[in-house]
This record gives structure tokens, sequence and C-alpha cells, in this order.
């Protein structure tokens, strides 16, 4: 039986080599796969949480949207959309924040860890916490429940949601009779967090991470900014370095363990960085191009987009009608 994948990207910043390796390259890896039938989506209302401007949420939704494109999303097997044009999911979250416990969504951890940080600076305990962040994990239900999804495929830190989401999904299910599926979290083997500039996991958060389609110059002076240690040329270097780390993403085996060995000779970190930057910069430049050609063709991004949420809303209305019809309106 095919399954239906689900998964949603908040566009919050410009897409990094941690969002590639660790996100984007698997989930077009899966996309490949005949048995599976993919939506990805760009999820721009949960990106409210954290955007502040207008021209920041249109600066990153395009860089997102460009980026899945160049990085080889086929829209013709892809459902790739906006979640912003699903007017159904929105309707759908609202019902669902009627079969959710208030109590649920104060033990959400991206909540939790909000409220922690303002007692611990003696604030009111939702001190500059909003609604939106407050309700996101019902949102987010909404956004893979109205698609019916078996397979959400995300990184550690949403598994709650997940867990959220099927939560949510019984408690409408046993109020209302079976609408929804309960779907799976689907963290992927192998797939293991990426080193940012200063060693520890590249994340937006901590502002070491590398965009994936910086200029061939900026690409440079940040492999530039790599933390190493103060070992001088001809000494060996630590092959769990994290110049190392990187250099394994973008080459096979055999160059990967050529270069760990020229490591353990003694080669710089100058020569290093130099390497690295060289291989980083090949295996990115055709990716590149492509993302240019579609930043600079937004209209033809705009008519994808459109597309997939055309093919998307027939899903969706057929989900949130049987739910309308579950409650009686
Ligand atoms: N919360 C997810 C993140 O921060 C993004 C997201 C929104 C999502 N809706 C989703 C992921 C639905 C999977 C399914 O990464």
């Amino acid at each position: 039986m095919e399954k239906r994948i689900l998964t949603g990207i908040k566009p919050t910043g410009y897409a990094h080599i941690g969002n590639y390796f660790g996100a984007i390259k698997p989930a077009i890896m899966l996309s490949e796969n005949p048995n599976f039938d993919c939506y990805y989506f760009i999820a721009d209302y949960h990106a409210l949480t954290t955007l502040k401007t207008k021209e920041e949420m249109q600066e990153y939704t395009y860089d997102i949207a460009c980026t899945w494109l160049a990085c080889g999303l086929d829209p013709k097997k892809v459902v790739f959309y906006k979640q912003s044009d699903i007017v159904e999911d929105f309707e759908l979250n609202w019902i669902l924040c009627n079969v959710t416990p208030k109590g649920l969504m104060n033990r959400a951890h991206a909540y939790k860890a909000r409220v922690e940080k303002n007692e611990q600076a003696n604030f009111d305990k939702d001190a500059g916490i909003n609604m939106g962040l407050y309700n996101y994990p019902i949102l987010m239900s909404a956004d893979i429940l109205i698609f019916g999804a078996d397979l959400v495929p995300v990184g550690l830190d949403q598994k709650q949601h997940i867990e959220i989401a099927r939560d949510i999904a019984n408690a409408f299910n046993n109020k209302y009779g079976k609408v929804f599926k309960l779907p799976d979290c689907y963290i992927q083997e192998g797939v293991s967090t990426l080193v940012g500039l200063d060693g520890r996991k590249m994340s937006k958060s901590y502002g070491n991470t590398i965009r994936l389609f910086a200029s061939e110059k900026e690409l440079k002076s940040k492999i530039n900014k790599i933390v190493t240690d103060s070992r001088m040329p001809g000494e060996p270097k630590d092959v769990d370095c994290t110049i190392n780390k990187l250099y394994k993403l973008f080459v096979d085996k055999e160059s990967a363990q050529e270069f760990e060995q020229k490591l353990k000779d003694g080669l710089s970190w100058g020569e290093a960085k130099a390497m690295l930057f060289e291989v980083a910069n090949n295996y990115i430049k055709p990716m590149r191009e492509k993302y240019l050609y579609y930043m600079e063709h937004k209209d033809l991004v705009d008519k994808i987009l459109e597309d997939g949420a055309k093919k998307a809303r027939v899903i969706a209305k057929e989900y949130l009608q049987k739910t309308r019809e579950a409650i009686g309106v």
C-alpha cells in the first residue's frame, strides 16, 4: 500500500548545510520511492511566531521554495505547497482546538522552555508568549491530519509534536467516530546531527550555520571561521574535528579516508580548510546555479506552489468535509 509522507519546513531563515543534509536531501530521496506519496510544504504560518517583518516572510519563503527545487524536488512527484494556501487547514485547526486539553499544550516543550526562562528571570510566566506559540502544536496537528499522513519525517526535536498530533486525532475520533489516521513519526537513521562552525549542532539559534547557497566568497569566509585547536602544521590532527566531519558529507568513502589520512599526517588547518572549501563548493555549485535561476524567476516558483496547493486542497477538502459531517455542521 502506498504511504503518504508529509513534512513541513518553517521559513525562519536561509536554508543552511545542516538543513540540507539533515532534512532536504533525505526527504528528496524518499520522494523518489514510488511507494511513497509525498506532501512537502512551507509552513509559513508557523514561521509567524519567529519572523518580525513582511520582508523576512517573503525572502525566506522564496529561499526555502527555491532551495527545495534547486536540490531536486520534482513537483510532478511531490505535492509542494504553501501552508497559507490551504485554507481548510485553519478551519480544522479551530475544530481541533475544541478537543485539545489545555494541559496538553502546557506540556509542549517549546512553550515549557519559554515559561522556564521567564521564571528564571523572575518575569510573569507567560511574558512575551502569544497564542500562536501556545497553539503551535494544534496547527501542526491540523497540517498533518488534514492530509491523512501516515509518516512524518522530522528531526528528534519535533517528535513530541507528532505524539501530540496522535493524541489530538485520538481525542477527536473517540468523541465523533473515526475520521483521522494516527500519524507516525519518521526519524531517519544515519542522519546524524551536523556540526556547525563552533563544533556544536549546526542551528540557527546558535548562529553557527553555513548558508547552503552562500556565494563562493561567503562560503570560503565561513569555512575559514571554523574553530580549530592550536596544533601546528606537521602535527597530527584529531580526526574528530569539525573540518573532517563536514568534509565527509561532500565526498565518497575513499576520498574521505584519504583526507583523514592527510589530517593524521599533519596537514595544516589552513590547507584543510582550503580543501574543504573546494569539495563543498564543487558539490553545491550546480544546485546554487539552479537556486539563483529560480530566485530570478519567482513567477515560476509561484506557479509551482499554486499548482501544488490546488492538488493538495482536493484532499484537504475531503478530510474537512468528513470532519464537518462528524461534528454535525
Ligand atoms: N514544526 C516544524 C518545525 O519546526 C515545522 C512543521 C509545521 C511541520 N507543520 C508541520 C513538520 C507538519 C511536520 C509536519 O520544523
